[in-house]
């Protein structure tokens, strides 16, 4: 798969919580050539659920987006596809990482690592169906005991698949503990002279980081943690790809992005929902500002649009 496909290298991860599509309309103002959605439930999907649909909504000119599913099994999926298809996803990507054991349990997210006949059978339902590229996304393993990565990713991509994004850790580890660079190296070199795209995430916190990964010889990054509040990390890594330095925004840039994302939220979800899911997003934004605890605590007491200008403009 072209990597112009996806418009380029620099890709917001997929954040259940997070990337809606405010936090994806910044993100590509700020410079992410593409971004990959919550994961969404096939059985959801196929079922017609409202909070589903919502997800798979787009910001107007958001031409591409990276549709990721989660199910146990291709039947889910098959049921989903006619209704996924409607959203035009410009690649469909399947959930094999997730650790939460409310989807673990289920056979779904970081299991299928544990099911690689399974992963593959998705990929080859969806194969079947649409000319759709596919994409996986998938941890090194079950456990430190089970690295079974660069086999599952043999599978999954002799099933079809043209992308594959490593979130260097196993499924034990969760989020904590440092993502395995090498892990990436070691892919690369895998698949060398193919034309699978392959991504890396896990522990990209810097434009110096995002740089270090593809020095392993992947197609790109996915930002995740490192993106949230922090939208200027699309920018400062272009610049430093560029250039070898990069500016980091001023505070009157960050207050102001802070409330332009609050204000889109607002205009997508309502003010009542918006205030109260964006507050963990508006509190990373000031992360790091001098003397913000008294803002910091009237974001969190704040119910109205009002309240939550008032805390953040008080910072300027
Ligand atoms: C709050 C949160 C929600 C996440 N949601 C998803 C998800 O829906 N799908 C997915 O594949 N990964 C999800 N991830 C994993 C991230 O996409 C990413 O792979 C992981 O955070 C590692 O990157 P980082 O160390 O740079 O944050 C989530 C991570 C976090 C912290």
């Amino acid at each position: 798969m072209d990597i112009k496909t996806i418009g380029g290298p620099f890709i917001l991860a997929p954040l259940a919580g997070y990337t809606d599509k405010a936090f994806r309309e910044i993100a590509h103002e700020y410079g992410a050539d593409c971004s990959v959605t919550e994961m969404v439930s096939a059985e959801g999907l196929a079922r017609d659920g409202e909070k589903t649909k919502t997800l798979l909504e787009r910001f107007p000119g958001e031409e591409k987006l990276i549709i990721q599913l989660f199910g146990p099994s291709d039947d889910p999926v098959r049921r989903a596809l006619p209704k996924l298809i409607g959203y035009k996803p410009t690649v469909i990507d399947i959930n094999c990482g997730c650790p939460v054991p409310k989807v673990v349990k289920t056979g779904a997210g970081s299991a299928l690592m544990r099911t690689p006949e399974m992963a593959a059978a998705i990929v080859r339902t969806i194969k079947e169906f649409t000319d759709t590229p596919v994409s996986v996304k998938f941890r090194l393993g079950w456990d430190e005991k089970s690295m079974n990565y660069l086999d599952f990713a043999e599978s999954v991509t002799e099933a079809g698949c043209e992308m594959l994004t490593l979130h260097a850790r196993t499924r034990a580890q969760g989020y904590s503990g440092k993502a395995d660079r090498n892990a990436f190296r070691t892919l690369a070199k895998h698949f060398e002279g193919s034309n699978i795209l392959l991504f890396g995430s896990g522990d990209v916190f810097t434009p110096e980081d995002a740089a270090t990964l593809l020095d392993t010889g992947l197609s790109g990054v996915m930002f995740a943690r490192g993106a949230i509040g922090n939208p200027f990390i699309f920018r400062e890594t272009k610049e430093y790809i560029q250039k070898g330095t990069y500016t980091l925004p001023e505070r009157e840039e960050r207050i102001a992005v802070a409330l332009r994302h609050l204000d889109y939220a607002i205009k997508y979800f309502g003010e009542k929902i918006a205030c109260r899911e964006m507050k963990k997003q508006l509190m990373a934004y000031i992360k790091g500002i001098p003397a913000s605890s008294k803002a910091k605590n009237a974001i969190g007491e704040a119910t109205s649009r009002d309240e939550l200008v008032k805390a953040l403009t008080s910072l300027r």
